[in-house]
């Protein structure tokens, strides 16, 4: 059972007019987070989330050339929060939407690219893969070491993150980073990132848009604690920024400043 902490991380709550103003600021903090990143080490290490509101960012990166030429993508690795059971070509690949939105049209470096392996039979194979390749390309020597320089989220609506759903086993791991992860709702497999994994990034940022995400992020924001029933709020980077970014259709419902 995950206990609420003892007093939520900061968070970082940037709020934007509409889904393009949403996007035009996830690209311009992705970006200023990646090159300092590269400036104080070398390179950006980012997990990219699955789901239709991240491809409207990768979509932006894409196409927008102030945005992609802001971004240092020789020196940026690039890994995955979660995968479908299912191969890279299937449309539901988390891998594969994301290289038709963005891999195939930015110069990333292939061998800088790391997928989880939803093909394979057997999805704890995938996991353990997974999992020793983010040890050795992130040098993960510890528990204590750091993660990803930054872990793109989305909001489902039941909220979830990554493949981390209410009341699944993955969210009780506390030692691994990659775990497969089965999701009765779904009837399916999912290979997740776990929130060891999540919670030492140096920053984790919520893409959040659209009326149907109102009540969700209502919870998480101002809502009372939930814990296992509300994955998303179990988000609170060690010593990392918690970074959530929506629009106005979907943060209606907040109450930030208390009258
Ligand atoms: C996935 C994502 C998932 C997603 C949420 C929100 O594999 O689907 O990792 O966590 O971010 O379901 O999805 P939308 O942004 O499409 O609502």
């Amino acid at each position: 059972m995950v206990s609420a902490p003892a007093q939520p991380r900061i968070r970082e709550i940037r709020l934007a007019a509409d889904s393009p103003a949403l996007f035009r600021a996830a690209a311009s903090e992705l970006a200023r987070i990646a090159r300092k990143a590269v400036s104080l080490r070398g390179r950006f290490t980012v997990a990219l989330s699955g789901g239709a509101t991240p491809l409207r960012l990768y979509a932006r990166l894409a196409s927008d050339a102030e945005s992609r030429d802001l971004m240092p993508w020789r020196d940026t690795w690039l890994f995955w929060g979660d995968e479908r059971h299912v191969p890279p070509d299937h449309p539901d690949s988390n891998y594969g939407t994301g290289y038709k939105a963005l891999l195939s049209r930015v110069p990333v470096v292939e061998a800088q690219v790391f997928r989880i392996l939803g093909e394979l039979p057997d999805a704890n194979e995938a996991a353990m893969r997974y999992e020793g390749l983010l040890h050795s390309a992130l040098g993960l020597a510890d528990e204590r070491s750091r993660s990803f320089d930054l872990v793109i989220l989305g909001l489902g609506a039941d909220g979830h993150t990554a493949s981390l759903f209410p009341g699944t086993a993955a969210l009780q791991e506390s030692r691994r980073f990659a775990v497969a992860n089965w999701v009765e709702k779904l009837h399916a497999w999912r290979v997740t990132l776990t929130l060891a994994a999540i919670n030492r990034a140096r920053a984790a940022m919520f893409l959040v848009s659209g009326a149907e995400k109102a009540p969700t992020l209502g919870r998480v924001i101002g809502g009372p604690w939930e814990g296992e029933a509300l994955p998303a709020e179990l988000v609170q980077p060690h010593d990392g920024r918690l970074i959530w970014m929506a629009d106005a259709q979907a943060a209606a419902g907040l109450r930030l400043f208390r009258p």
